[in-house]
């Protein structure tokens, strides 16, 4: 069964679309460790409720504000779980050169926008709306050396802005893309795809 690491840093609604998937078979692996940047989130909790075995936290001050610490003292973490493959799952922040290096094509990240549009922004769907395009969307992509948010893509689909979409109804028609998709994109690498 592939083993698998979450990075998390917000709400966990990703992470619980994960663990459901594995739950339900739709998913041939076990997320084995999630690790947060905070000290906490409600992230966390869901990794918890959902039985995660080991639940750690990387707070940056932790490690005296610096960042490449930090993210090798998760990579150790992540290695000595030994995890096939990393998410990033509204993680929200860019993982160091090394990070990225000690897990070569192991790395997917969600990001909801269709990228190459609105990458590099934690606001993609305000920042969709505030643009006004018709069509904005969901992306599952690589993480790559020296990259942000333009790795290798694996998966993308539409999501329609109707003229009376708020920020939070299209949030709620975005995510709902990214909470099938994702797991669908792990899958996906599991067997290889
Ligand atoms: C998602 O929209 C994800 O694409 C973005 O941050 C959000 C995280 O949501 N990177 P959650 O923590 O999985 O609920």
């Amino acid at each position: 069964m592939t083993r698998l690491g979450v990075l998390v840093s917000g709400r966990g609604s990703n992470l619980g679309a994960i663990l459901e998937a594995c739950a339900a078979g739709r998913i041939d692996g076990e997320v084995v460790v999630v690790a947060s940047n905070k000290a906490a989130c409600r992230a966390m909790q869901v990794a918890r409720d959902g039985g995660v075995p080991t639940v750690v936290s990387f707070p940056v001050r932790e490690f005296g504000g610096n960042l490449a610490d930090r993210d090798a003292a998760m990579a150790a973490a992540l290695r000595d779980a030994g995890v096939d493959l990393v998410v990033t799952a509204g993680y929200d922040r860019i993982n160091s050169e090394e990070f990225v290096a000690a897990f070569p094509g192991r790395i997917l990240n969600v990001h909801p926008s269709l990228l190459p549009a609105f990458g590099g922004s934690m606001g993609a769907i305000q920042e969709a709306l505030a643009a006004g395009v018709k069509v904005t969307g969901v992306t599952v992509h690589f993480i790559e050396p020296e990259t942000i948010d333009s790795g290798a893509i694996v998966a993308q689909e539409c999501v329609r802005v109707e003229p009376d979409d708020t920020l939070e109804s299209l949030s709620e028609k975005v995510h709902a893309v990214e909470h099938r998709i994702l797991p669908e994109a792990i899958q996906w690498w599991i067997d290889r795809r």
